[in-house]
């Protein structure tokens, strides 16, 4: 291996281009469930009660997702494991692939997803995994419409974020493969 470089004077002296950037979001932060519009309380609710269908005998953490698409249809996912643990999906991932295998191209306007922790409280929002954020963020590339997220557990506070996208910022995207 090479030594690395040693701080010349040569290099203190050096003129660099270089910008900061800063990133932020905004997102809505509710008490709990009963400060929500109806449409959103429902959502919420159906994920919740949709965390019963989880497979999820490892982490034995289940996590419900609801989506609700521009043409007013309702689809559930749920996250289902498998003892080759890295087959598992996430409930979020289970959505948008059934959202688009019968909807192909439907955009999402909204996805509630809750959680039941058997192992501890599901007292707080819990918001999606890395690579769902990726999954999120493509599908909404690929219907070009925002997807607003509710996040929240079976009780306290309800995040709203007003796009997936903004969970990832930076991301890695098809337009980078051309
Ligand atoms: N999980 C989800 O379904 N969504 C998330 O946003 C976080 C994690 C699942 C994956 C796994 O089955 C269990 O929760 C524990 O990580």
């Amino acid at each position: 291996m090479m030594d690395p470089p040693t701080c010349s004077g040569d290099f203190l002296s050096k003129q660099v281009t270089m910008n900061k950037k800063e990133y932020q979001f905004d997102y809505e932060v509710y008490e709990s469930i009963d400060d929500l519009t109806e449409e959103d309380k429902w959502l919420l609710d159906e994920a919740r009660e949709v965390t019963q269908h989880a497979y999820a005998p490892y982490s034995r953490f289940q996590v419900g997702a609801v989506a609700k698409l521009n043409n007013g249809e309702i689809i559930a996912g749920s996250n289902q494991e498998n003892a080759s643990f890295p087959a598992g999906l996430c409930a979020e991932r289970v959505v948008l692939a059934s959202v688009s295998s019968l909807y192909p191209k439907m955009p999402i306007e909204t996805i509630a997803i809750s959680y039941f922790n058997n192992n501890g409280e599901s007292n707080h929002p819990i918001s999606p995994c890395g690579i769902c954020r990726q999954a999120l963020q493509e599908f909404r590339e690929k219907t070009k419409q925002p997807i607003r997220l509710i996040l929240g557990g079976m009780h306290g506070k309800v995040f709203i974020i007003p796009d997936a996208a903004m969970l990832l910022p930076l991301s890695f995207t098809s337009t980078d493969l051309q």
